[in-house]
């Protein structure tokens, strides 16, 4: 089969058997066309809320189709594909976290959304990058233990001056990985574009931005600006579908390096498998998990 009868074939088994199809902005143009939801892990954790059907299909990584299940427990959440983790979120796990907490007992534990369900059962409150600063600002404790990204968290503490924010040693190897030298290059090579940047790529990264945001931030910044010619300093997708919605504006890759495996390794082939003979990996949790993991989904939810 072509691009174009899997998708079909994927529209009408949507249908029959039930199934909400999500996808996070990093997944190929083809999926998307077939999602009913599409956007960044913030949209997506709250549309997966107000899904009425009795299957979801999370096109993404393991925490988003975690973070679905622990919204929506009563529904069937599925991976699409198995081995889709995620390098950060990977990083920490609750025993290690636990032993931290106990040096820092006066702090809020403010998780980004990167986390395991294991995880998120002993912090406090979770953010996205789109909503970081606002939650962080609306603690009511001036002392905050944010991870795992030291680099989002160090994006946060510059704008949430009045706080005391402890960081540790995590981030994403992907956004972590570019350079100042790439940026000036990239900036040398088009020097009449805009310049938007993830908080997941290094503070240093970050201060040659023209605009620092999360994925939904980046993609409306340039399709509202008046500007006709971008870099994006997050992974590739967003400029390939950038390019399809804004046809009279350039986008330029900021990095060759900004390609995430883990969102790629999901195929629209996995998708239609998983419709047609219950591919992928459905999420167990079990219901202890499921309520203490939801506290700080609710906390990110009522303070967001
Ligand atoms: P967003 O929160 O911007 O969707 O980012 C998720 C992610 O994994 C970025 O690398
Ligand atoms: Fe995880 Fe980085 Fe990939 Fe985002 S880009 S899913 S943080 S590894």
């Amino acid at each position: 089969m072509n691009i174009t009868q899997l998708q079909e074939q994927i529209m009408k088994l949507k249908k029959e058997k039930d199934f909400c199809v999500l996808a996070h902005s990093y997944q190929a143009h083809e999926i998307l066309e077939v999602a009913d939801y599409t956007g960044d892990s913030y949209k997506l954790s709250v549309d997966a809320e107000k899904v009425e059907n009795k299957n979801i299909l999370m096109c993404g990584v393991r925490f988003m189709a975690e973070t679905c299940k622990i919204l929506s427990p009563e529904k069937n959440v599925y991976l699409a594909q198995p081995t889709a983790g995620c390098a950060m979120a990977d990083q920490m796990d609750r025993e290690y976290i636990s032993k931290v907490k106990q040096q820092y007992p006066d702090y809020t534990v403010v998780a980004y959304i990167n986390t395991t369900a294991q995880l998120k059962t002993i912090c406090d409150v979770c953010v996205t990058s789109s909503s970081a600063v606002k939650i962080v600002n609306n603690i009511e404790n001036k002392n905050i233990l944010f991870i795992p990204d030291c680099n989002l968290g160090a994006y946060v503490a510059e704008q949430c001056s009045d706080k005391n924010i402890k960081l540790l040693n995590g981030g994403c190897p992907i956004h972590a990985g570019v350079n100042t030298d790439e940026v000036k290059a990239a900036k040398a090579a088009y020097p009449n574009a805009l310049l938007l940047v993830h908080p997941e790529c290094i503070p240093e990264v970050a201060k040659m931005a023209d605009y620092v945001g999360s994925t939904s931030g980046i993609m409306d910044f340039a399709v509202k600006s008046d500007c006709k010619e971008f870099i994006i300093g997050t992974e590739i997708s967003i400029a390939e579908h950038l390019q399809y919605m804004c046809p009279d504006k350039k986008f330029h890759i900021l990095s060759q390096k900004l390609i995430c495996p883990s969102m790629k390794v999901t195929t629209l082939a996995d998708v239609y498998n998983c419709l047609i003979s219950n591919g992928g990996e459905k999420i167990e949790l079990d219901a202890q998990t499921i309520k203490d993991a939801k506290k700080c989904i609710d906390e990110m939810i009522r303070l967001g």
